[in-house]
């Protein structure tokens, strides 16, 4: 017998259009699902401010989606994962997911060279990235790179406008790039400004991100939890036709829903 719980959404948050970039590969990987998209704009940035308020705001926005009735829980942020995720899986039955700088990936590319991780202030500092980096550091050098003020930038440009290449130029000076071999973007926000990155740190620098490994874990999980919808396959278009809810925080909802659609029609996927 069909599980009844297929049929519902699945929930996925950030703190503002970030989670845009992931959304979009789970939605290819998943094109039969419907979505809630939670913005957290009256709280953006997480990643400046301290752990405790990071984590209750998380759990709220939890909170928010579980009442909606959702399958399953993306958090579309490395920054609440880093700090939330074990108290959001403890409260609730449903699958949660979440978003850990791609290290994994990146030392398994087997380079010579450092790794760098662009993330939030609040990443690097926690926990979680430091166990991730005890493992891995003796098959590679990762540098941390916290980039405080970039997510504002890109909530408010993230289309490669002057304020973002005047910060990248500043962050990659010529000492921060000698002898990198990879990046990792260590925050959701920075997926969508990956060619301006690439750009300045040039072509044989390889970028790493952890958004198509967050859509093939759910999808297995769905699959191994007998969640998956597979009763809308007559949804398939070209372009995707996606089913999504979008809810946001803070002021001005409409102008940051029309940019999560925009953001989400760049990638070839139109909101039904
Ligand atoms: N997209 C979030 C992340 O992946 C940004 C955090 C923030 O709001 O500072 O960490």
């Amino acid at each position: 017998m069909e599980n009844p719980g297929t049929k519902l959404p699945i929930g996925v948050f950030d703190s503002g259009i970030g989670g845009i970039s992931v959304l979009a590969e789970i939605i290819k990987a998943l094109p039969c699902e419907e979505f809630v998209y939670f913005a957290d704009t009256l709280h953006s940035p997480y990643g400046t401010k301290p752990e405790d308020v990071v984590r209750s705001l998380s759990i709220k926005v939890a909170e928010f989606l579980a009442l909606m009735g959702i399958k399953s829980l993306v958090i579309a942020c490395n920054t609440a994962t880093s700090v939330a995720i074990s108290e959001i899986r403890r409260k609730y039955p449903f699958p949660v997911i979440g978003m850990e700088p791609a290290l994994k990936p990146a030392v398994g590319l087997g380079l010579i060279g450092k790794i760098l991780v662009m993330a939030t202030p609040l990443t690097l500092k926690s926990k979680k990235f430091n166990v991730q980096v005890q493992y891995y550091k003796h098959r590679a050098e990762i540098v941390p790179l916290p980039c405080e003020g970039l997510v504002e930038i890109i909530e408010h440009d993230h289309s490669g406008g002057r304020e973002i290449r005047e910060y990248l130029a500043q962050v990659f000076s010529p000492a921060n790039t000698r002898d990198i071999s990879a990046i990792v973007l260590g925050c959701t926000h920075y997926v969508l400004i990956k060619k301006e990155i690439a750009d300045i740190v040039g072509s044989k620098v390889v970028i790493v991100d952890g958004n198509c490994g967050t859509a093939r874990h759910l999808r297995t999980m769905l699959q191994n939890e007998r969640l998956l919808n597979t009763a809308l396959a007559e949804k398939l278009h070209v372009p995707l036709k996606a089913q999504v809810r979008f809810y946001v925080s803070g002021i001005e909802g409409d102008v940051m829903i029309t940019k999560c659609k925009q953001l989400l029609q760049n990638d070839g996927i139109v909101c039904a």
